[in-house]
């Protein structure tokens, strides 16, 4: 795999699908740093890498604390935004504009920043690799919050692409992935959400984080691929 030695900076790889690309990366022999706010968990997650990557503990809604891990990492060649800190779920009429504000500044604004503070540093010809969601893909009541957050940074991508060219800008769509990102539903709730959601689903299932992390992958290592959209969602634009 060519991204062997390669330096990839995760954020919001102590977690989820970005610990799971951070798995793979490692036994391919890339540098993988990974980031979040917490360094407990940093620290839970770098044990389960073998001590073969880096922590960085960073909040991505601080820009000053974004310019410091840039200055700290000194070089890359790949940045994945994976990270999200608020969502602004519920029904429309039921969600204030305050909480899409959170769910903005928790998502959009911290890829948006940590892009401009990681720009100087990421090699001319690498690439930048950003999470969305299914719900700014498929109409699904209660979700318009998610669906405006998504949507825009999907829409950003391919503009992206062709202002920072050649840096390659892709997207990762993912649908409902089993992460701790649920671990605050109830177990009831959260089983009836990922029961409903599989028999709706083509493929008969929910998402794993690997799932993920296998696409992610191949758009950090496809060196002709850029303002690319890959869903992993289960075939949720078609579900019944
Ligand atoms: N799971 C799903 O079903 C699903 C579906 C569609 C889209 N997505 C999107 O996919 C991405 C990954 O989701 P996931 O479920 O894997 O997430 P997750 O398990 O909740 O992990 C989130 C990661 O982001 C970090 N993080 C959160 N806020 C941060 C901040 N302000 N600054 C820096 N790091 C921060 C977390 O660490 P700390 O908390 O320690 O900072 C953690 O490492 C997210 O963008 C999410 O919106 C998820």
């Amino acid at each position: 795999m060519s991204l062997a030695q390669q330096r990839v900076f995760i954020l919001g790889g102590s977690n989820g699908m970005g610990l799971a690309l951070a798995q793979r990366l490692v036994a391919d022999g890339a540098q993988v740093i990974i980031g979040g706010r917490s360094t407990a968990r940093l620290d839970d997650a770098l044990a389960t890498l073998g001590g073969q990557a880096e922590g960085l503990s960073v909040d991505f809604t601080d820009a000053a604390d974004l310019a410091r891990a840039a200055q700290q990492l000194g070089s890359l060649d790949h940045l994945v935004l994976a990270a999200s800190s608020d969502a602004a779920w519920g029904p429309f009429a039921q969600t204030p504009a305050d909480a899409l504000r959170r769910a903005l500044e928790g998502k959009l604004i911290g890829y948006w920043q940590a892009l401009q503070a990681m720009l100087p540093i990421l090699r001319r010809d690498g690439s930048v690799l950003m999470l969305t969601g299914a719900a700014s893909r498929t109409a699904m009541p209660g979700t318009t919050g998610l669906a405006a957050v998504n949507g825009a940074i999907t829409q950003m991508a391919q503009t992206l692409a062709l202002e920072l060219a050649p840096l390659r800008v892709n997207v990762v769509s993912p649908g409902l992935v089993d992460t701790p990102a649920y671990d605050g539903l109830p177990a009831e709730a959260k089983r009836g959400l990922f029961e409903a959601t599989a028999q709706r689903l083509p493929v008969g299932r929910t998402g794993m984080s690997d799932d993920v992390a296998a696409a992610m992958a191949f758009l950090l290592d496809n060196t002709f691929t850029t303002g690319a959209l890959l869903d992993v969602d289960g075939g949720a634009r078609m579900s019944r």
